[in-house]
């Protein structure tokens, strides 16, 4: 099975790649500003799914930061969680639907925006085993920094099923889920079909949902 899942979803990003390519030219893929950079009104936490490359990957999460970006000129930061966080395909049949290491990772830079700038409103978001990283670290904050959070948007979620269409101990109305009518993961399987692949059309919605929780 994992043999399977592996193929299908190299299958389907590759089928995927000529909007993939079209985004990359954007050119937000390598985001590390939270660590990097200087402390904005806005701090954008996102992680990627399995095998998209750099921090934001490729698809939905350079689609958000950029569209953030547009609507608040100069007042984004985008921080993809990488390196630990390997996006690696294996990591999606462990328990909580990804490691320990990309939990950690995730949980580390929601504390780090919340200590180096205390001001910034954070918003979040996660493409399929991304999705798990963001379940897994945000329902475990502590609730002044989950006060920061102001919202979250998960695209193809893996732990839809299992956590009840929601973030645990994390308000649902912080929270939106894109769930495409036919994507299995959201109903607590790993078989990728072609509804998987779909989320950029969700993407500006995803960007006014956000906005509009600042
Ligand atoms: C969101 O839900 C919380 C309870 O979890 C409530 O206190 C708050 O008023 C709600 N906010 C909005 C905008 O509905
Ligand atoms: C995502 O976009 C599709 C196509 O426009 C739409 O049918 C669907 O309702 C959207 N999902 C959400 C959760 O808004």
């Amino acid at each position: 099975m994992k043999f399977q899942f592996a193929v299908t979803f190299f299958a389907a990003l590759a089928a995927a790649s000529p909007v993939n390519i079209e985004e990359r030219q954007i050119g937000s893929i390598g985001e590390n500003e939270l660590r990097s950079g200087s402390c904005k009104d806005i701090t954008f936490i996102f992680a990627r799914a399995s095998t998209e490359p750099g921090y934001l990957g490729i698809s939905t999460g350079p689609g958000v930061c950029d569209g953030l970006k547009l609507r608040r000129l100069g007042r984004v930061a985008c921080q993809g969680v990488a390196p630990a966080y390997r996006a690696d395909l294996a990591s999606n049949f462990l328990p909580q639907g990804t490691s320990q290491a990309a939990i950690n990772e995730a949980i580390e830079l929601f504390e780090l925006a919340a200590s180096k700038c205390p001001n910034t409103q954070i918003v979040a978001g996660g493409y399929s085993q991304g999705t798990a990283v963001m379940h897994a670290s945000i329902s475990q904050l502590p609730s002044n920094i989950q006060n920061q959070i102001k919202g979250v948007v998960l695209f193809g979620d893996t732990r839809n099923e299992q956590d009840n269409g929601r973030i645990p101990n994390f308000p649902t109305n912080k929270t939106k889920i894109y769930c495409a009518i036919g994507d299995l993961v959201c109903s607590g399987s790993l078989i990728i079909t072609a509804a998987h692949f779909t989320y950029t059309i969700n993407v500006s919605d995803a960007v006014s949902f956000l906005i509009d929780r600042l």
